[in-house]
């Protein structure tokens, strides 16, 4: 929850720090039901945003530079408009950075501010805050300065920040979902043409629970970077315009001219996007069972095609496959580490939630995080 607390604590920082009346914005953090690594396949996905993110709270300048601090990390960052370049291992800066940065490609003038920020998504979980942080500082900027930009306008410039500053060249489900979210639902959202069906999300008896490896392997935005490649290079052998269009058949067609591994990963992105396809029906139509089985193949697919799993991960859903109250568990997110998502029976949470820390922690010698979410409503002002 994006607690009163939260709100009061980053607005008293700043007006006693710049002893004015700030502006203040709530951006969310998203998990994600399936469909992972096809948005940047014009793919399908099942996202929803959360009731944990990112709270900003900006106003402008009366100096000569830009002023920008999280909270929770106690760091700041000054800066002026007329310099704007990544910093090198600049972390949460340069998310800060290339939104201004790309702010002024696009045409539109800012003037100096300040802002201060902090939340509640845990770094590195897969609950993406690196989005609710982009969305939060472009929404914040938009009103400031009355730039009038619409919220799709102002999810490919958080988009095309991570690109150009952080060096991820993400998909745009994260963005679209933390501006976006519907309280209560999930969107069944369509990358390529960025339609979206809000869904009821009431899986009666059964819970989300989140687990959090608490582990993020190095390399993880390489090999991000990696499998979009392979991606691109099938597309091509295949002249269609993403994987999207691409079925089983036709890479069947071309598999003396790629590696097994490139087989495997593009066959995932086709399987994957039926699945995404298949879990609207199976929502729609309260089978549950369905979509637990889906997650699963989902997982699987992760692990043993595409390969962005790891040992952490895999455990988690072992585990959860032989709990006679779970139907359905996968890993979330890019990969390699983050949280697993899965279904349980509601009256079992915490017993579950008790056996699987003390396990985890034998197992890997650290603590796994357990959470449970609201799905909320995407990036809005406060006040
Ligand atoms: C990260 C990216 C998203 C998406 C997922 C994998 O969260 O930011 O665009 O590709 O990984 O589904």
């Amino acid at each position: 929850m994006i607690t009163t607390q939260l709100i009061e604590r980053i607005t008293s920082y700043f007006t006693k720090n710049f002893k004015d009346e700030p502006i203040s914005i709530f951006s969310p953090g998203r998990i994600n039901l399936i469909g992972e690594h096809t948005d940047y396949n014009d793919g399908f996905v099942f996202p929803a945003a959360i009731d944990k993110g990112i709270v900003a709270v900006i106003q402008k300048s009366k100096t000569s530079t830009c002023s920008v601090h999280a909270l929770d990390l106690e760091e700041t960052i000054e800066f002026s408009l007329d310099n704007i370049i990544p910093i090198e291992d600049g972390g949460w800066k340069n998310y800060v950075l290339g939104i201004v940065s790309e702010l002024h490609k696009s045409g539109k003038k800012i003037d100096n501010f300040n802002l201060v920020f902090g939340g509640n998504i845990p770094d590195g979980a897969g609950l993406s805050s690196s989005a609710a942080l982009e969305n939060s500082i472009v929404f914040a900027l938009n009103e400031l300065f009355e730039l009038e930009l619409s919220k799709e306008e102002m999810i490919f410039i958080s988009q095309q920040a991570e690109h150009s500053f952080v060096g991820v060249k993400c998909g745009i489900m994260d963005q679209f979902t933390s501006m976006f979210g519907q309280k209560g639902k999930a969107l069944m959202l369509d990358c390529r043409n960025l339609k979206a069906i809000p869904v009821d999300i009431d899986f009666k008896e059964y819970g989300i629970l989140l687990i959090n490896t608490n582990v993020k392997h190095s390399l993880a935005n390489s090999a991000y970077n990696n499998r979009r490649q392979v991606c691109e290079k099938i597309v091509e052998l295949l002249e269609v315009k993403s994987l999207r269009d691409a079925t089983e058949t036709m890479l069947q067609e071309i598999r003396g001219q790629i590696s097994e591994d490139e087989y495997q990963m593009a066959l995932y992105v086709i399987q994957e996007n039926c699945r995404v396809q298949r879990a609207l029906h199976a929502i729609q139509s309260e089978n549950i069972d369905t979509l637990g089985k889906l997650m699963l193949a989902s997982h699987k697919g992760l692990s043993e095609q595409y390969n962005v799993s790891c040992e952490e991960l895999d455990y988690l859903v072992d585990e959860a496959i032989n709990d006679s109250n779970t139907i359905g568990a996968r890993m979330m997110g890019g990969g390699f580490g983050g949280c697993v998502i899965q279904l349980i029976k509601k009256k079992v949470i915490d017993t579950y939630s008790n056996y699987i820390q003390t396990a985890y922690k034998t197992r890997f010698k650290i603590d796994c995080n357990i959470y449970t979410v609201e799905l909320s409503e995407g990036t809005h002002k406060i006040y």
